[in-house]
């Protein structure tokens, strides 16, 4: 009968792999940030909906969130200016496990916003290549709840124009947890090399 050996506990081994999760803060100025956080409020998103279940993730949310356009003109570029900054520190974060061509696909800058009741159920991001990164900005933290979490019990600090960054696979299970006041705003991307848009860097 075949039998499954674990090395070590879930939590030993989800302990470890916390140190391929990396956290920047400040990514772009204040100025920069403080119109982000105007462009935000005025932006019309579409209504809040539950994700369509698809063959990648069986998740269950409620957010609104819109794929920017360089059409969308201010909020794009002010997004886009923050991921080419923090592009040299993921590859400081994994020196020995990236190819050293730079990332040119993308899935997009995903703006999302969470109303009171906002979350999204656990899931691992796994329609990236192999060796893709995803951040989550989190541009603003004036909100109760809502926490990125890994793996059901580690709670990223929250900070308003922070970034957090970890590897698009199975391993990396996380979700949002129910934002209980205020509003949260995040973009998330991932990053590859085969896959998505053509990024423009
Ligand atoms: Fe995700």
């Amino acid at each position: 009968m075949l039998t499954n050996i674990y090395w070590k506990s879930w939590v030993d081994d989800s302990m470890e792999l916390l140190h391929y999760i990396f956290h920047h803060r400040d990514v772009v100025s204040p100025q920069d940030h403080s119109r982000l956080l105007e462009l935000c409020e005025e932006f019309e998103f579409p209504e809040y909906n539950t994700p369509e279940p698809d063959h990648n993730y069986h998740i269950k949310g409620y957010r609104s969130h819109v794929v920017l356009e360089p059409e969308d003109g201010e909020i794009f570029r002010l997004i886009h200016k923050a991921h080419l900054r923090i592009m040299p520190k993921i590859y400081e974060d994994y020196p020995e496990t990236l190819p050293t061509d730079i990332y040119d696909k993308y899935s997009g800058y995903w703006l999302c916003k969470y109303p009171e009741g906002g979350y999204l159920s656990k899931h691992a991001d796994i329609d990236g290549d192999a060796g893709s990164v995803t951040i989550s900005y989190n541009i603003n933290d004036d909100y109760d709840g809502g926490e990125l979490c890994f793996w059901d019990e580690h709670d990223v600090e929250k900070h308003a124009n922070s970034m957090h960054v970890s590897p698009s696979n199975h391993l990396f299970m996380h979700e949002v947890k129910p934002v209980t006041k205020g509003t949260r705003y995040s973009v998330i991307t991932w990053f590859s090399y085969q896959k998505g848009k053509q990024w423009l860097i």
